[in-house]
Order: structure tokens, then sequence, then C-alpha cells
């Protein structure tokens, strides 16, 4: 198989710290990059994820929160169109856009096990714990008549449980993911619960 592994973990320049996209950059990037909707919706739905929990639980000022939001949204922009080279493309794009190197750390730290970039900063680690969660979360929303209206944690917890239900869904890098951060499970998936439903 086609190893995705980055093979280097320093990336951008410290003197890009603060540039992000804009946010029209942004939407004609994905808008361009991604024609699949629903993975678009999952790019808004980590995207938010990542901004609220920037605000509420880190205390983040505007700025750090749009990175986060950021990071969210671009983690994922590359994967429709160059699967073989998920997640270099989109590094090597914002590279040459001069984009902040915290912001393409925390994409490139994702996936730790497939691109082998170990998360560092909170932003790295919670994007590694919210975007299998996010993804599973949301199979099981589209699965409810009542979709996110009275989901429960224990329903998503016997979801992870059942290995066949959104199959792609790495449980081991769901644990490995919580198991570096200070939330529990339960926390956090009631966190994303809460904060995914109203994206579309
Ligand atoms: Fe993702």
């Amino acid at each position: 198989m086609h190893s995705r592994n980055l093979g280097r973990s320093v990336f951008g320049d410290l003197k890009n710290t603060g540039n992000l996209l804009s946010p029209e950059e942004a939407h004609s990037l994905l808008t361009e990059w991604v024609p699949n909707e629903k993975l678009r919706l999952h790019m808004k739905q980590v995207a938010a994820n990542m901004k609220a929990w920037a605000i509420e639980k880190e205390g983040a000022d505007e700025q750090t929160a749009l990175k986060w939001e950021q990071a969210g949204l671009l983690h994922d922009a590359d994967w429709e169109k160059y699967p073989d080279d998920h997640c270099r493309i989109i590094i090597e794009e914002l590279e040459r856009r001069n984009i902040d190197p915290e912001v393409i750390h925390c994409i490139a730290s994702h996936g730790p096990t497939v691109f082998g970039v170990e998360p560092v900063s909170k932003m790295d680690k919670m994007i590694y714990a919210i975007d299998e969660l996010s993804g599973l979360i949301h199979a099981y929303s589209l699965l409810r008549p009542e979709a996110y209206d009275g989901m429960e944690v224990k329903g998503v917890k016997k979801r992870l449980k059942e290995k066949a239900f959104a199959a792609q869904v790495s449980r081991e890098d769901i644990s490995d993911a919580v198991s570096r951060i200070d939330t529990t499970l339960e926390e956090l998936i009631q966190f994303i619960i809460d904060h995914q439903k109203a994206v579309s």
C-alpha cells in the first residue's frame, strides 16, 4: 500500500504565525477541492467542534479560535482528489500560501498512525480526538428519524462497540486520542452532539 507517512515533523514557517486564509479563500478552496457535499459537511462539523472547544474549554481569544476552526475546516481538503497523498497535498498548499505553522501542524497530526506526525499542541490533540468521533456521531444521526434530537451518549457508545457500524471509523484511534487528553470519552461525545447538530 502507498504510504501516506509524511516523513517530517516540522511544517510551515514561524514567520507566518497568525496568517490564515480569509473566510472567502477558505470557502473557495473547499468548493474547488471538495465537490463531495458529505465530505464538506464533515469538515464543517469538525471546524465547528474545534472552534467551540477552543472558546468554551480553552478560553481562546478570537484569533486562536479562528486557527482551531480553520484547521478543522481544511483537514480533509485533499482527501477527495488525492486520496493516496492525503494530507501531503493540502499541507504543501498551505505552506505555499504562508499559513500559520500551528494550523499546518494540526492538520498534519490529525492521524498519527497514518501520517506519522505526533499531536503536540492541545489543538493537535483535539483534532485527532474529534475527527473520527464526529464522523461516527454524524453517521448515527443519519440512522435516527429524530437525527440529533434526543441523542444520548450511551447510544453513541453502543454504536462505537458495534464494529460493523461506520466500520471505517477507527475505534483504536478514538481511544488512543482520548487517552491523550484530559477529558472523558463521555464528555467529548456530549460536546460533539451539542455542537455539530446545527451545522449544515
Ligand atoms: Fe476528517
